[in-house]
């Protein structure tokens, strides 16, 4: 996904910017770039490759001395392939923009501008949003103008820095759907697709609304709506050190985020516990939703979908609530049905899944009530959502979800316990029990998880030149075989299949071979004798197997070349350590096999594209 970033101020811009372009990359991107004000115009640089490639040209450039002015841009390819002319900033010599998202009639509107005498050097939808406000500018010689003519035209998502060559002292910003924050500074300003890219600068941000445009010179910030009436936005401060941000002396924030995962999932329960019992009116989630709900739908993407699975298992095992777990990108064009009785929970680590956005929305036009589970404070999904939960899981930089879907499931079943509770499906002793073993217990048992990960690295040693790997689970260890799976895929590139372990013997069992290796999770005490079968099944066609279960089953070692455990933990709450393990255990071989663990290939750390 697309990185932004722009600075005004004291300082010399370039250096601000490539700093912030610097503290993006996280986000996965393909080029680069940089616009500012310099020798009475926009100077522009940029460049395919990483943020270094661009530092180069701009050293040779004399990076921009002087310039106190301008936006840089990290640009994760969608419409146009890398390169040095597709890479923003876009524009001509009057006006130059810096874009997150997608103008998704860009080619009407290229069309109009060609007929208008505009030509094209790019692929790209931006060039076609700058060229469009150009025309809007020429037309009414007033930026705000311009920019809400386009705002008006483009239909899309957007976050866009512009500079206008006829205002050296001012940096422009427009967004819809597409998060962009303004910091303010003393005597300096700034925008960035997020806090992070400014934190060394400041903490206090203002998050732009949809259809608002922002006007920042170095000593003030103007916010207005489309129809340039003046707002006046809460101004929020980033509770996130630039140590929280920073790898704390990890070799990867991968491994730095699961180590957090114990005290993210105190922090996020602790505040909704009272008399240790569920209380979440600190988000005024009223209890009659929670007792009259008819249905549960969880709707997300990736690790977050998964975290919906163990929600379902969870719900129905405790509330006998029928509970749908919903891919976000199927969602959106499925038609559902729903009914204003119903709950649909959107949970998103980034709050900007445009896939789960665009389900938020559909959502809410059938009418159901829609509660946000999000990691990032005043995200899209948290601010569009009827309710939000926030999980207060602090920055996750690492492309791969660990802390935040460790944290969503312990929420999930904080909501749980309060569900069952408020429905009379456990008494107050018994969710008072629950509540105290996943608050008390769990973020211990965690902490035992991790403190295995030396016997889990032994064991993802065994499986790290595998090219082709089976991960096979019962009920909600079936669930977790997927998040695992998931995992491996991601950061190691090894290609892994999750599947259920009763369904193999109808057809999938023919791809069993010594070069089809299998982790199979068994933590579920009920279904340990079934999993033990499935085991032999494999092994008798040649899989070598990772055994994944609990202390103290029965012959475990002797049913499998390798075996890892989870701790002692009430089997309610199993999914928790057991997600540490597998999470550890694609470190670790993605580790083995040198991989970019935090910046997997083609992969961005928050989807805000189709
Ligand atoms: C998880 O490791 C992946 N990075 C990806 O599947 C992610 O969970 C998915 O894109 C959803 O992101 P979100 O939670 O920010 O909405």
């Amino acid at each position: 996904m697309c990185g932004i970033t722009g600075y005004i101020g004291r300082n010399e811009a370039a250096e601000v910017i490539l700093e912030g372009l610097h503290a993006l990359e996280y986000r996965g991107y393909d080029s680069a770039g940089i616009a500012a004000f310099e020798n009475g115009g926009i100077s522009v640089l940029k460049s395919v490759g990483k943020v270094a490639a661009l530092e180069e040209k701009l050293a040779a450039h004399g990076n921009f001395a002087g310039a106190h002015c301008g936006i840089g841009h990290t640009r994760w390819a969608t419409h146009g392939a890398p390169s040095d002319i597709n890479s923003h900033p876009h524009g001509n010599e009057r006006i130059q923009i810096v874009h997150n998202g997608i103008i998704e009639n860009y080619a009407p509107l290229r069309a109009m501008l060609i007929e208008k005498g505009y030509d094209f050097v790019s692929e790209t939808d931006t060039e076609v949003a700058a060229k469009l406000i150009d025309l809007r500018y020429g037309e009414s010689g007033d930026p705000l103008d311009a920019l809400a003519a386009a705002m008006r035209e483009i239909v899309g998502s957007y976050a866009i820095g512009v500079l206008f060559a006829d205002y050296p002292d001012k940096l422009f910003a427009i967004k819809k759907d597409n998060p962009l924050i303004v910091g303010v500074g003393e005597g300096e300003n700034f925008i960035a697709s997020d806090i992070a890219a400014v934190l060394r600068h400041t903490k206090n941000y203002y998050q732009l609304g949809d259809l608002e445009m922002a006007v920042i010179s170095a000593s003030s910030v103007q916010i207005m709506d489309i129809d340039k009436r003046p707002l006046h936005p809460e101004l929020q401060t980033a509770t996130w050190s630039i140590e929280a941000a920073e790898r704390g002396g990890y070799p990867h924030f991968m491994i730095k985020e699961i180590n957090e995962e114990p005290s993210a999932v105190e922090k996020t329960l602790h505040p909704r516990i009272a008399g240790m019992l569920p209380d979440f009116s600190g988000e005024k989630l009223s209890d009659e939703r929670l007792r009259s709900a008819k249905s549960v739908t969880f709707v997300a993407c990736g690790t977050a979908m998964h975290a919906g699975l163990v929600g379902k298992a969870a719900i129905e095992s405790l509330c006998r609530v029928p509970v749908k777990v919903e891919i976000a990108s199927e969602f959106r064009y499925n038609n559902p049905i729903l009914t204003p009785d119903d709950l649909v929970i959107i949970i998103s680590q980034s709050g900007e899944t445009a896939d789960s956005l665009a389900a938020l929305r559909l959502a809410k036009s059938l009418g159901a009530y829609t509660l946000g589970i999000v990691n990032v404070i005043g995200s899209t999904i948290a601010r569009e959502a009827d309710n939000v939960i926030y999980t207060w899981a602090g920055p996750e930089i690492s492309v791969a979800s660990t802390k935040a879907y460790t944290v969503q499931i312990s929420l999930i079943y904080l909501l749980t316990i309060r569900m069952a509770l408020l429905r009379g499906n456990i008494s107050e002793a018994e969710a008072r029990a629950y509540t105290e073993t996943l608050y008390r217990e769990m973020p211990e048992i965690i902490r035992k998880t991790i403190a295995t990960e030396a016997d889990i690295k032994a064991a993802a040693l065994k499986f790290a030149d595998y090219e082709d790997l089976f991960f096979i689970g019962r009920g909600v260890d079936y669930y977790l075989s997927m998040e695992g799976s998931l995992k491996l895929k991601e950061i190691s590139y090894i290609h892994s299949e999750a599947y259920a372990a009763g369904e193999l013997k109808h057809g999938t069992i023919s791809l069993i071979t010594e070069q089809m290796p299998v982790v199979a999770l068994a933590t579920d005490e009920a279904l340990y004798e079934k999993m033990i079968s499935n085991i032999r099944e494999v092994k008798a066609r040649g899989a070598k197997v990772l055994l994944v279960t609990r202390e103290g089953a029965k012959d475990a070692a002797a049913e499998a070349e390798c075996v890892l455990y989870i701790p002692p933990c009430d089997p309610f709450f199993a999914a928790i350590p057991l997600a540490t393990v597998l999470q550890l255990f694609a470190y670790h071989v993605a580790a083995a096999r040198g991989c970019d663990i935090d910046k997997p290939r083609n992969l961005a750390k928050s989807v805000t594209v189709e």
